[in-house]
């Protein structure tokens, strides 16, 4: 068995045996950190699943910097602004470890993302101006799903928010999971997240509780826009962890093929910060990702609370 406690920390407790009037206390203090808003219309989601579409084919064509994309089989994910260790990609595993990459190792914030959806926030009233500066995207294929975590406290400011595009799904709160096959236990809370509603997350909800994305949830593809604000002073990768990181990645890359066999190791350009920040064409374009993702998803790791993609198979026996 996992050891839950050695990955939770204990107040991210999993809610499965809680009883009838503790998962009522319990809610009772999730539903005050917990709003959502229905804000664009079908016509902008359009227009927004638009652009959503150009970053992936931006992306495919290996256009944007290496940290910039995190594939994986059954989803993707694109960091604007600001960008972070997490998964795999950390050397040591457990609370509190993630760090943001380096200032410029990520591609900005596009345009449209501000114009489109921070100003908006910004213009009800939901979150300060100014105030985001970075923006995920999380494109999902049907039973895809990120697994039970707390966006890391060290790192992310609250609220939390997010938009759902493409098709409706559910954030659920308090859920285990468990692999080969996935499961997951009942949510003690399970929040509808239609297209184009915001979902904000702050307090109890965002710091006390594990929420996921259950893969039964997507049943269509569906793409999530999750814009949070970095601390100024959360901690960031020196250039020298930065270049070890990319070559121990590398390192993995060149050894396995995903699919546990050999690979013969590619030529890598040489790294170091002056130069290392345009890793997005090949071999770090499309194929190369695809690689360094197929790596992480066939490791057998723990179960990390900030590993959220479920195409990681942790062992659990
Ligand atoms: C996340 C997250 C939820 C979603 O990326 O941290 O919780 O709606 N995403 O995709
Ligand atoms: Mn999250």
């Amino acid at each position: 068995m996992v050891d839950q406690e050695r990955i939770l920390t204990p107040n991210q407790k999993v809610h499965d045996n809680l009883s009838p009037e503790e998962r009522f206390e319990e809610l009772k203090k999730i539903h005050p950190g917990i709003q959502t808003v229905k804000l664009f219309d079908s016509e902008v989601c359009v227009k927004l699943e638009e652009k959503v579409e150009k970053v992936k084919a931006k992306a495919l064509k290996g256009l944007y910097k290496r940290f910039t994309v995190d594939k994986a089989p059954l989803r993707n994910k694109y960091f604007f602004g600001e960008g972070y260790t997490y998964g795999d990609q950390l050397e040591q595993k457990g609370e509190r470890k993630e760090r943001l990459f380096p200032e410029g190792a990520i591609d900005p914030i596009p345009s449209w993302v501000k114009k489109y959806i921070i100003k908006p926030l910004e213009k009800e009233g939901l979150v300060p101006e100014n105030w985001i500066n970075s923006a995920v995207i999380n494109d999902y294929l049907p039973g895809g799903c990120i697994v039970s975590h707390v966006d890391p406290i060290h790192i992310f400011d609250r609220p939390i928010v997010s938009i759902s595009l493409f098709s409706d799904c559910a954030l659920s709160f308090g859920c285990k999971f468990s692999f080969r096959p996935i499961r997951t236990s009942k949510p003690l809370l399970s929040v509808p997240l239609r297209r184009g509603c915001v979902c904000l997350m702050s307090g109890y909800a965002a710091n006390e509780v594990t929420h996921c994305i259950r893969p039964e949830d997507v049943t269509e593809r569906r793409v999530a826009i999750i814009v949070r604000r970095v601390f100024p002073d959360a901690p960031r990768l020196t250039s020298q962890q930065y270049d070890a990181l990319c070559e121990r990645l590398d390192r993995k890359a060149s050894q396995v093929d995903g699919r546990g066999g050999f690979k013969p190791p590619i030529q890598q350009p040489a790294r170091g910060l002056k130069r290392p920040l345009e890793y997005s064409k090949p071999p770090f374009g499309a194929i190369g990702q695809q690689q360094l993702s197929d790596v992480s998803s066939s490791s057998d790791d723990d179960v990390s609370e900030h590993r959220k993609d479920c195409n990681k198979k942790p062992k659990v026996s």
